[in-house]
């Protein structure tokens, strides 16, 4: 088996640094790649961009060992992995062009026997793509190795998951597959299991549609909950008693840039036989619109029983409980949604600082000033606060979860 010791990886974010500062722990030698200057210019100052519990001190000892160095431009490697935005146009349809970008980029450095990765969330195709790219360009692809490895991390426990999650390994040949899942295995804890690039990429959009699809199933037994007076959090708890039924949690929708994104590159590229993961998908968007109705009717009804605007506490802002990340977050969009119709709204987020560039008042000011409480994210500060004598909205299962 080739042995491998130059990475060469590229994009620096949320998947690309914690995956190059492991490798470099790990003993490679890698050059960590990034089109900002500013991501750049941090790495190498051993200084964390992003937000993840651990990563500062393995990004210092990765720099300080002389074994992680960023640059705006790739170099000569050994491995080469993408790990760059696949995002979607306001249409839904995915954006390609950062991971077809990146690989144009690595072009004038490919040699045989190289090792090329796609960890980017990607549409089935993009990996056998990438090597028709290398191929058109006049590269010999036939002494490459090219292979869809996606990621499955949990945003806050990266450092953890990125060594003892399975990985799915889809070379575009199997001998890549080979290759590839040899070289996951020298730093991963857990399996590697082989298989071909676009049954890798389906698996990834599946597993978060799998999820995306379930949420909605909450989320909808939540709308019926209301209409007929029902808590939601208590139905679902004694249903679940059921020995196979597992139903989710119901929230305000569902953000982040994963489950709220990937589903809709499965609808693009087969509409007519992704009826339920779309339906799925449109669900969820319309709980956040529905929550920030619900909100409004709300502030009417306080304003015609006591003459004047109530003060609205939208609790939380991030995409899930106990982070800062507000990325695709329902939370966010449902509070300006709200502000921007007029409504006297106080946002409170215990995770950031400042909100539209104004400093954020403390949960517990929020909730003592506010006439209406609108619990979005089930943060752990607010499973104590005091809200007594207030009108309170409970769209996150605060205290009842
Ligand atoms: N963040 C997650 O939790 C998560 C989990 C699983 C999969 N993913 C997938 O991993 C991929 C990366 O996500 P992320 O969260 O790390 O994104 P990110 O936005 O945090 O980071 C991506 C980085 O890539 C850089 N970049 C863009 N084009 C480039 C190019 N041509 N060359 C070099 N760098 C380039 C950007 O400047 C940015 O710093 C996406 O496809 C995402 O869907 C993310």
């Amino acid at each position: 088996m080739h042995k491998y010791s130059k990475v060469c990886l590229l994009g620096l974010g949320y998947i690309g640094l914690p995956t190059a500062v492991l490798l470099a722990n790990r003993g490679y030698e890698v050059l960590g790649v990034d089109i900002n200057p500013d991501v750049v210019d941090s790495v190498n100052q051993g200084k964390l961009h992003i937000v993840e519990p651990g990563l500062d001190a393995f990004l210092r000892s990765a720099v300080n060992s002389g074994n992680l160095k960023a640059s705006l431009t790739p170099s000569e490697a050994d491995v080469f992995i993408i790990a760059v935005p696949t995002p979607t146009k306001d249409d839904h349809s995915p954006v390609t062009d950062y991971v077809f970008d990146a690989a144009k980029s690595i072009i004038p450095f490919l040699k045989k026997d190289n090792l090329v990765i796609n960890e980017s969330t990607s549409p089935i195709g993009t990996t056998e793509g990438i090597e028709k790219l290398l191929s058109d360009s006049g590269v010999n692809t036939e002494e490459l190795f090219i292979a869809y490895c996606p990621e499955r991390v949990l945003p806050g426990k990266i450092m953890l998951e990125l060594v003892e999650n399975d990985r799915i390994i889809g070379g575009t040949r199997p001998d890549s597959s080979e290759v590839a899942a040899a070289f996951y295995k020298t730093f991963i804890e857990g399996e590697a299991f082989k298989s071909d690039s676009k049954t890798a990429e389906m698996a990834k959009l599946s597993e978060n549609s799998y999820r995306d699809v379930n949420i909605a199933f909450a989320n909808e037994l939540s709308l019926l909950c209301n209409t007929f007076g029902i808590n939601p959090w208590e139905l679902i708890k004694l249903a679940n008693r059921h020995p196979r039924v597992n139903i989710l949690t119901p929230g305000c929708g569902v953000g982040g840039h994963c489950i709220a994104v990937d589903p809709w590159f499965l609808v693009h590229s087969d509409p007519e036989n992704s009826v339920l993961i779309r339906t799925a998908r449109e669900r969820n968007d319309y709980k956040s619109a529905w929550v920030a109705q619900s909100i409004m009717t709300e502030a009417e009804k306080f304003k015609a029983d006591n003459g004047k605007e109530a003060k609205i506490a939208c609790m939380g802002l991030a995409f899930k409980p106990n982070i800062d990340d507000l990325r695709e977050s329902p939370a966010l969009e449902i509070t300006e949604m709200v502000i921007d119709k007029g409504y006297e709204v106080i946002p409170v987020e215990p995770n950031i600082e400042k909100f539209r560039g104004e400093p954020l008042v403390g949960y517990e000011t929020a909730v003592k000033e506010a006439d209406i409480i609108v619990l979005l994210v089930n943060h752990k500060e607010f499973s104590d606060i005091d809200t007594s004598g207030k009108k309170v909205l409970n769209f996150c299962g605060v205290n009842q979860i």
